[in-house]
């Protein structure tokens, strides 16, 4: 008994020595091998200590289980070390770096702030209004009763509870009227929602700039100059605009305006669809049915509206064909504009 101790002490020892003098993963291995193998040293004595008589067996069998223990953790104890002590000189300095590109904002988001930075040089402030709206805002107080054929003008996706998704940023001239008395200076950026089958012209979502202006003695020429002003910074100081009449029913007279295409000027090319010119924008002088629904005396004031596609012109500029390729994601079209 004093002698099966013994040797267990031994191999103690001489396993703890030998791993403390190894240098490599593999020496270590060897070592495991020796004394916890399946024909290890140690190993070979746990097996024998069925034949220990069976007093001798509980701590004898406790002893060299412990030193099992022992001896494995030691091992995995100098297999880190080991391990470790290799990465950290790994570290190759010739190596090139990994490449990576550098994000940026969205073409969309770019041409918003361009437009939010040209009218807000004519003192026009940005207002966000609701995407979900209600009918009064969406066109009951812009001059469209429930049966006013203009409805149909845009196709209105609904929500329940009297609710829909707007159909143009024009519910934002309305809910700003409500909360300011004029003068008034504001632009509203944003989302707009309509029923559209998806094609290279169409979404069922996309932005629009509104812009308002209200006060004492506005004046069709002050909508001209300062769109045509706007529209010529946007593209270039020597490109031809018209005003063509039109028709929305909360502006009176209305307005469409046209540029001069970019591309071809005036020729005909597949940007304009070899028609010389781009529809850019509708406009006009603000109905006095829609003060009325604001609470503002048609007698005393008066002013313009606008609004605008900023995909469209977005389109124009970078001479992008199919918008849907704003939304899809392709990182090469992303990357190219
Ligand atoms: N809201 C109109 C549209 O979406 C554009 C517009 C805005 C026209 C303001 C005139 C004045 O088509």
């Amino acid at each position: 008994m004093a002698d099966i101790k013994d040797q267990i002490k031994a191999i103690k020892e001489s396993c703890l020595s030998k791993i403390s003098s190894a240098k490599t993963p593999q020496e270590i291995e060897n070592i495991r091998l020796k004394f916890l193998g399946r024909k290890g040293t140690l190993t070979l004595i746990l097996r024998s200590i069925k034949n220990l008589t069976e007093s001798q067996r509980p701590r004898i069998g406790a002893l060299a289980n412990s030193v099992r223990k022992e001896l494995e953790r030691v091992i995995e104890d100098k297999n880190e070390t080991l391990g470790r002590k290799k990465v950290i000189p790994t570290v190759d300095l010739t190596l090139p770096s990994r490449r990576y590109r550098v994000g940026r904002s969205h073409l969309i988001s770019r041409t918003i702030k361009e437009l939010v930075d040209i009218f807000t040089g004519f003192g026009f402030e940005v207002a966000l209004g609701n995407e979900i709206e209600t009918e009064f805002y969406n066109f009951e107080a812009l001059n469209m009763p429930a049966d006013h054929p203009a409805r149909d003008m845009q196709d209105t996706l609904y929500l329940p509870k009297g609710y829909l998704l707007r159909t143009h940023t024009s519910p934002v001239q309305i809910r700003y009227m409500e909360s300011h008395k004029p003068p008034i200076r504001m632009m509203a950026p944003g989302r707009v929602y309509r029923e559209e089958d998806i094609n290279a012209s169409h979404l069922p979502l996309f932005y629009q700039l509104e812009g308002l202006m209200v006060d004492k003695g506005v004046r069709f020429s002050d909508l001209k100059g300062i769109l045509e002003f706007a529209v010529k910074r946007l593209f270039s100081k020597d490109l031809k605009v018209r005003f063509r009449p039109s028709f929305f029913p909360f502006t009176e007279p209305s307005a469409e305006m046209d540029i001069e295409c970019p591309h071809c000027r005036n020729k005909g090319c597949n940007v304009c669809g070899y028609k010389g010119w781009l529809e850019i924008l509708g406009a006009g002088m603000v109905d006095p049915n829609v003060y009325k629904s604001v609470g503002y005396d048609k007698y005393d004031v008066s002013g313009f509206a606008f609004g605008m596609g900023i995909e469209r012109i977005a389109m124009i500029r970078h001479r992008i064909t199919d918008i849907r390729l704003f939304y899809t994601g392709d990182i090469r079209f992303l990357t190219s504009i």
